[in-house]
């Protein structure tokens, strides 16, 4: 599987990037161990029976966090079958399909909150993934959008911080759409938080 995503604008078939065969599952694994994902649970503060969608699952790290929540519906999209696969396993009833930033599948106003973490780099088309997080997002519910970074990347996250100007551009874009974008500093992940007005 190849992208290009709109960080680098060259095509990369990075197992890392769209995780496929044994190559895939072997960065899953790591996937799970190295990125840590309870602040940004802690972040989303879900209330009870409040609906949220997570983008970009990949070995459902995020996704056995949200099952720990009073979530009443806990969904995800990823483009990678062997993600899915991966993150079905962690033990939780959420209902994870494939799809894409872009093009979710799921209806308008759907959800109270919608997560992304670690993706936001790797989408083709920035534009076209915060439209389809918009639309799928209620009117008033929430959007996190977390990328490597923060207080203390760890040494192996380090080198895949984007640079000033690309975060940035995210924060303006997520302006376009969105209400109080505010940027946060986590231990590992720079988070973006905003609200649909
Ligand atoms: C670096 S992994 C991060 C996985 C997980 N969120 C985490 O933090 O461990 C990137 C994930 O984004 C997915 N992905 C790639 N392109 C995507 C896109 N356009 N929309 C949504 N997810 C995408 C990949 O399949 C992969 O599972």
């Amino acid at each position: 599987m190849e992208t290009t995503p709109w960080t680098s604008g060259r095509a990369t078939r990075s197992p890392f990037v769209l995780p496929g065969g044994l190559r895939g599952r072997l960065a899953g694994r790591l996937m799970l161990r190295m990125n840590k994902q309870d602040e940004i649970a802690d972040l989303l503060d879900i209330h009870a029976g409040e609906h949220v969608l997570e983008v970009g699952y990949g070995p459902g790290g995020l996704i056995r966090c949200l099952a720990r929540t009073p979530a009443g519906r806990v969904c995800g999209v990823d483009p990678s079958p062997e993600m899915r696969d991966m993150a079905l396993k962690q033990g939780t009833n959420a209902d994870l399909r494939l799809g894409t930033a872009e093009n979710t599948g799921f209806a308008d106003a759907e959800f109270d909150c919608v997560v992304s973490v670690n993706t936001v780099g790797l989408w083709p088309s920035l534009e076209a993934g915060l439209d389809e997080l918009h639309r799928v997002t209620r009117p008033g519910g929430r959007v996190v959008i977390a990328w490597h970074g923060g207080r203390r990347p760890s040494r192996v996250t380090r080198h895949l911080t984007l640079p000033d100007d690309q975060l940035e551009r995210v924060q303006d874009e997520m302006r376009g759409r969105f209400s109080a974008v505010t940027r946060r500093e986590l231990s590992e992940l720079t988070a973006f938080t905003a609200h649909r007005p």
